[in-house]
């Protein structure tokens, strides 16, 4: 199977072969020796611990279903997150999160070993949880950027905003292959094409963990989602139009050569955890695949690190019975509960799960786990297995010994949100803008321009640029976070003193425009919500651009989205097309590629269909689209 996995171009596009071109092979993998350093004090430690300080260590809850934090102390917790919208109690803001960091370090020190916790949280494009921190585009636009040192530099600004809340761990770079943009996912995906995937995600690994995670101002990274999340079905899970934690139905070479490849990079970075995916691969689940996560990932790949489950992912591992399922009501994840846990258990940990995402079942996950031990169905050298490696990160990050840092650094938390951060994310803005259409070279504007008049949903909606894992685990609608620019603003900011702006998202009052700029799209949304059968732009959006086209003014789109959107007339009728994906918080890049003071660079990430039925991927080929992947203008 090495072989397989090696040559893994053998059976896709023609334009993924062009890209390798451009991107170097993947190269094999194998955890470098920082990862394992430490072993011989850590068989040392792992032989003084009792069986429930090991399970401790393989435990996470979410703080949110913590009713008490003492629970730390107590069970011995190894680790917790903040799942997406699980926030402090006392508040959102950086000395919210840092107190509660602290205050459950402090509980875990208390332990007999006084091993630190490792704190997750998924700052997928900046640190998103927190009130104003820096917010980045989201990897979809990223990827239009073809630009890993970029990404690089965005990770380490993440990890520095991390590291001044306390917190270690982000469950990112997510390194799916989206094959199906009615996918709510699709934009965690740098590009449809593997190898810009494994080009970005590998330098996203080494922007968070830094040469060897030992750094100050390096994070624990998460490769995600193991494996195939971006190639199922669509239909394939929870009910009609659903993809989300669906069913990969794929032969292993495509699923190697398609799917796996940002793993063998991200390994050979560093990275030292992976996260296991919902989804299943040929009908079964990957959560509680042995030969995915043994036998190819640590065995083969070499992967020294630790596997976190997902969320609630090992309850679906044994799915209930038609008549139990009845009997429970859907949970707010849309999950039926399964009602046996203890053979979920049992599944995972067999098949190599590390730790474990129980959020709220943490205390029955405890002693059963200790059962199947006492019971022999769950090995004590698995058990040793999992502590050790979860060890090896502690080690390699700095938390063992007298003196762990566990004190945010000052001096970062004075950068948090800062100047710098966000010219950077604006750099990263204006290399993701990808222009799809300039009729009539109205772009860049000229400063002559006396007005503009800006309309769509997304004019003035700084949620609306974040889009999903931004604040709330679903994001929101307008002024969701503190700092960045809006479109509008941003425009305002980039006119001569001679220009009027004017907006409105509802109704028309461009009167004596000479141009307008309808920033149109998708409303905000993430995993499992996303999901959609049609991605035909919303009828209010496209109303608006038809308006001012009846009005006679030149029209720009700017099109805000999670992936491509079958656009529909609007192609024909807007002069200018931007393809500006979730670019975040800071608008002011956009207003630097439409006025010309940044060239557009940005390529297509993936392909962008002309109708649904060119959804997904593997029909795009039979017409073309309307814009291939790699494509995109420059002035
Ligand atoms: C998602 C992961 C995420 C985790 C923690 C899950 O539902 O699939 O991507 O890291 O929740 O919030
Ligand atoms: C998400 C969490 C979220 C939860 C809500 C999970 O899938 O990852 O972040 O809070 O669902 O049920």
């Amino acid at each position: 199977m090495r072989h397989a996995l090696f040559r893994p171009f053998s059976c896709i596009s023609l334009a993924i072969r062009f890209s390798l071109l451009v991107f170097p092979e993947i190269s094999p993998a194998a955890s470098p020796g920082w990862l394992t350093a430490h072993d011989t004090e850590i068989k040392a430690l792992v032989a003084r611990m009792t069986l429930q300080e090991k399970v401790g260590q393989m435990t996470q809850p979410d703080l949110g279903a913590m009713k008490d934090l003492s629970d730390i102390q107590t069970l011995c917790l190894g680790s917790v997150l903040s799942g997406g919208g699980s926030d402090p109690q006392s508040g959102n803001t950086l000395s919210d999160w840092s107190n509660v960091h602290q205050e459950c370090q402090n509980l875990a020190r208390k332990t007999r070993l006084a091993i630190p916790l490792l704190y997750g949280v998924d700052a997928v494009h900046g640190h998103n949880n927190v009130l104003g921190a820096v917010i980045f585009p989201h990897n979809i636009g990223l990827g239009c950027t073809r630009n890993p040192a970029l990404i690089q530099e965005i990770s380490q600004i993440t990890a520095k905003e991390v590291r001044a809340t306390g917190i270690q761990w982000t469950f990112a770079p997510c390194v799916a292959v989206p094959r199906d943009i009615r996918w709510g996912r699709t934009y965690e995906g740098y590009s449809e094409d593997p190898a810009i995937v494994a080009s970005l995600g590998r330098a996203a690994v080494r922007g968070l963990q830094g040469d060897n995670l030992a750094g100050s101002q390096s994070v624990v990274g998460c490769a995600k989602h193991f494996v195939g999340d971006g190639g199922t079905i669509f239909g394939s899970t929870r009910g009609e139009g659903t993809l989300d934690q669906g069913d990969a139905r794929i032969d292993e070479a495509t699923l190697r050569a398609v799917h796996m490849a940002g793993y063998p990079p991200a390994i050979d970075a560093g990275v030292a955890t992976i996260m296991p995916s919902y989804s299943s691969w040929n009908g079964v689940k990957c959560s509680g695949n042995k030969y995915l996560l043994t036998d190819v990932l640590k065995k083969e790949l070499g992967f020294e690190g630790f596997l976190i489950s997902d969320y609630n992912a090992i309850d679906q591992l044994v799915p209930p019975t038609r008549r139990q399922a009845a009997d429970l009501s859907d949970s707010a994840a849309g999950q039926v509960r399964t009602p046996d846990y203890k053979k979920c258990i049992e599944i995972s940990i067999n098949a190599g799960m590390d730790m474990v995402m129980v959020t709220e079942r943490y205390r029955e996950f405890v002693s059963l786990l200790q059962e199947l031990v006492h019971e022999n169905k769950v090995p004590v050298s698995r058990i040793d297995d999992a502590v050790t490696r979860i060890l090896r990160v502690k080690f390699a990050h700095g938390l063992m010994g007298d003196n762990p840092r566990l004190m945010p650094d000052k001096a970062l938390q004075a950068e948090f949100g800062s100047p710098f951060h966000r010219s950077v994310a604006r750099k990263a803005v204006s290399e993701s803008m990808v222009l799809l259409k300039n009729e009539g070279e109205h772009l860049p504007l000229k400063s002559t321009i006396r007005r503009i008049h800006l309309t769509g949903s997304g004019a003035d909606n700084l949620g609306m640029q974040c889009g999903g894992w931004t604040i709330d685990w679903q994001g929101g609608q307008g002024a969701i976070t503190q700092g960045g620019t809006t479109i509008l603003a941003a425009v305002r900011n980039a006119v001569s003193p001679g220009t009027t702006v004017t907006c409105s998202t509802e109704g028309a009052d461009e009167q004596g425009a000479d141009l307008a700029i309808v920033v149109v799209g998708e409303e905000p949304y993430a995993e499992m919500e996303g999901d959609r059968t049609d991605l035909t732009l919303n009828g209010k959006d496209a109303g608006t651009v038809s308006a001012m086209k009846a009005a006679g003014l030149p029209v720009i789109v700017l099109v805000l989205s999670g992936r491509p959107l079958v656009l529909g007339e609007v192609a024909e009728q807007a002069d200018a097309i931007v393809a500006a994906w979730l670019p975040g918080s800071e608008g002011d890049g956009i207003a630097d590629v439409l006025f010309g003071k940044t060239p557009f660079t940005g390529k297509l990430s993936f392909s962008w269909p002309k109708t649904m039925a060119q959804i997904p991927a593997s029909r795009i080929g039979k017409n073309a689209p309307l814009f291939p992947l790699g494509f995109g203008l420059t002035h």
